[in-house]
């Protein structure tokens, strides 16, 4: 869990039950529930939602303060200890993150990226207010309900971070100190067989963050044709193998589809022999992720949209997991920083009209040895930040 001391939230039942009763509301129709207050409550003066849970692909939640949206206490989950709640996430680059955003009383950030909300607990901590987002249920269910005990300075919205303007257009919240977005999957994401994301462990082959999104791995496996999937073996994955494993993949489902990940994975592994420690069918299940979850489109629509959505000296901090999303970061970062753009075919170099920020981190921040002792998952975490500059 984040290594920064937690004060105590309460929330209570034991942790298996608790987490047994999320998974079961979170799959009924209609989650989340109205009895947890899902619907609008809104601590801040002009900020709420009129009606309840729209269901979809895009929802929304103010989390109960305990006070409820219509003036009644919370049904459940009761009061106990937060750091009883199951593991779900540690975060990475924290005590960097708060360094770069300067979190504290009076200032307002946007975390995209809730997961198990390390990093919006860290701005919380310092007195900060925080609209989070997610697209995975699980992630807001479990965040909220951790971070209750902050829920008048609070809130958590369900979609997709591309989409962020449009969600908080409708909650009318305005410009931000601070953004964050930490890129990918969490470890209880990765650990749940159920998503299919992990080739360790069987599963649906599935690897949806956003379990309402129309598209699953294995729609993509079994209908893509050869060449497509050569193309995001290489394109997503710098597969070296792209070519045998597409091919082994459309001779084995023509017999049968393939279903799950490890009848995918045992495919791989028969063309891509295993070498070193990395598993074969890592490169290739990166790149479906990013597939399935269009996560490089969706990073530089949220990079686009963001320096928009900060104040003057507010700063942006994206934390990336692969040389692919770092790029992203890097490039879009460049491009708003540039004050004149410069092409072959422009006689001159001409005034950038996107020029609004100043890059912070020239090289990206990376883990700490300790980090990455304590936490050997986030030794490819990179940290780029960026400030808005001055109004002209
Ligand atoms: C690495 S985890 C974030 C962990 C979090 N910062 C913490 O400290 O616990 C990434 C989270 O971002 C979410 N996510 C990834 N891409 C997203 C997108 N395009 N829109 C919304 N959420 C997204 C995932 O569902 C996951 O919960």
């Amino acid at each position: 869990m984040a290594s920064i001391a937690l004060p105590a939230c309460p929330v209570s039942l034991s942790p298996r039950s608790w987490w047994e009763r999320l998974i079961a509301r979170i799959s009924r129709p209609g989650f989340p529930h109205p009895a947890w207050g899902w619907q609008q409550l809104s601590a801040w003066p002009g900020v709420g939602f009129a009606d309840g849970y729209p269901g979809g692909h895009i929802s929304r939640a103010w989390f109960n303060t305990g006070r409820g949206g219509n003036g009644s206490a919370p049904e459940e989950p009761p009061s106990e200890d937060a750091a009883k709640l199951p593991f779900y996430h540690e975060s990475v680059l924290l005590k960097e993150v708060v360094e770069w955003l300067q979190p504290g009383p009076g200032k307002i950030y946007l975390d995209v990226t809730l997961g198990g909300g390390g990093h919006t607990e860290a701005l919380l901590q310092r007195g900060a207010k925080v609209v989070a987002m997610d697209q995975d249920p699980v992630a807001i269910a479990y965040a909220t309900s951790r971070l209750r005990c902050y829920a008048d300075r609070f809130c958590a919205i369900r979609g997709n971070f591309r989409n962020f303007p449009d969600l908080l257009k409708e909650i009318g919240v305005g410009k931000f100190d601070g953004i964050i977005a930490d890129i990918g999957v969490s470890t209880r994401q990765l650990s749940d067989a159920s998503k299919g994301f992990s080739f360790q462990k069987d599963g649906p082959l599935d690897l949806r963050m956003d379990p309402d999104a129309p598209i699953t791995a294995a729609d993509l496996i079994n209908t893509m044709s050869e060449e497509e999937l050569i193309r995001i073996f290489i394109d997503y994955g710098e597969e070296p193998h792209a070519r045998r494993i597409a091919r082994a993949i459309v001779k084995h489902r023509a017999a049968q589809p393939i279903r799950t990940t490890l009848q995918l994975a045992a495919i791989i592994e028969s063309v891509s022999p295993r070498k070193g420690h990395r598993h074969p069918a890592t490169l290739v299940f990166q790149a479906m992720r990013i597939a399935v979850n269009d996560e490089l489109a969706a990073l530089e629509d949220f990079l686009d949209a963001a320096p928009a959505w900060l104040k003057p000296s507010g700063r942006v901090a994206v934390i990336s997991f692969h040389s692919l999303e770092d790029r992203v970061a890097k490039r879009r970062f460049q491009h708003f920083a540039a004050p004149y753009i410069d092409r072959p075919e422009f006689p001159e170099p001409r005034p950038n009209a996107d020029h609004c920020l100043r890059v912070l981190t020239r090289k990206p921040v990376e883990p700490s040895d300790a980090e990455i002792t304590s936490n050997p998952r986030s030794r490819s975490a990179r940290l780029r930040v960026a400030e808005r500059l001055p109004e002209p």
